[in-house]
């Protein structure tokens, strides 16, 4: 398994770790983020893994959200409790499906990431772990997303007040490397600056 770890000089406390190929719904995380539909109905790819894993009391409170408030729209975050998961919660959020990138795609991926972040701050969550959200069935490029996903997080993890770990924890060696590689050129064009990386643990080759 590859991990990198990325800290902010100016927030000591806070980093974004890389890491993969790796099963979400194993992370230890307080948090794990799940690439939901508007139905929160379940489904394949990383939903079905957690909703498998984590046993038929998340998809009741799911359930339970849909009939309250109704679909939950592209780019927004909704949190239920982990079931038999080792995290604590889930946070279901649904992505943008892909249509060529002309439709907001970008926004609505972006906003992925920091709504799930603002709302484990609300409940006081210190660490949570995404997927690549929307690079499955939804078709985003996995690129672009990675620039997108990666900026978006340390963006959002600067100003939360309890989040203070995030992990990208990716499900084969292509996501791996796609991650690391947007983090890696994110810092480069900003020149370091506020960011580090301080810690690759078992690096593969990139050969
Ligand atoms: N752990 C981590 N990542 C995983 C796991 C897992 N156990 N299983 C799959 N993935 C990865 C995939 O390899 C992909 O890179 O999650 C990423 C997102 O893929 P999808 O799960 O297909 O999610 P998305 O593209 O956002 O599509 C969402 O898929 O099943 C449905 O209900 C879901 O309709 C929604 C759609």
């Amino acid at each position: 398994m590859r991990e990198i770890r990325i800290h902010l000089i100016s927030a000591p406390k806070k980093a974004l770790e890389i890491c993969g190929p790796a099963d979400i719904t194993t992370e230890q995380t307080e948090a794990i983020v799940n690439a939901a539909n508007s139905h929160l109905i379940g489904g394949g790819g990383v939903d079905g893994a957690i909703h498998d894993a984590g046993g038929p009391s998340i998809l009741a409170e799911c359930r339970a959200y849909v009939s309250r408030h109704g679909n939950l729209p592209p780019g927004k975050a909704m949190l239920t409790s982990g079931g038999d998961l080792p995290a604590k919660f889930v946070i279901h959020t649904v992505g943008p499906v892909y249509r060529g990138g002309e439709h907001g795609e970008k926004e609505l991926l972006a906003s992925c990431y920091c709504e799930s972040i603002r709302l484990a701050d609300v409940h006081g969550i210190s660490s949570l772990a995404f997927p690549a959200i929307s690079t499955g069935a939804y078709g985003y490029p996995l690129h672009e997303a990675a620039a997108v996903a990666v900026k978006a997080v340390l963006d959002t993890l600067r100003a939360a007040k309890s989040v203070e770990r995030v992990r990208f924890v990716l499900f084969d060696h292509g996501a791996t490397k796609a991650y690391t590689r947007a983090a890696e050129k994110l810092l480069h064009e900003r020149g370091r600056g506020d960011y580090a990386i301080d810690k690759v643990v078992a690096p593969e080759s990139d050969a």
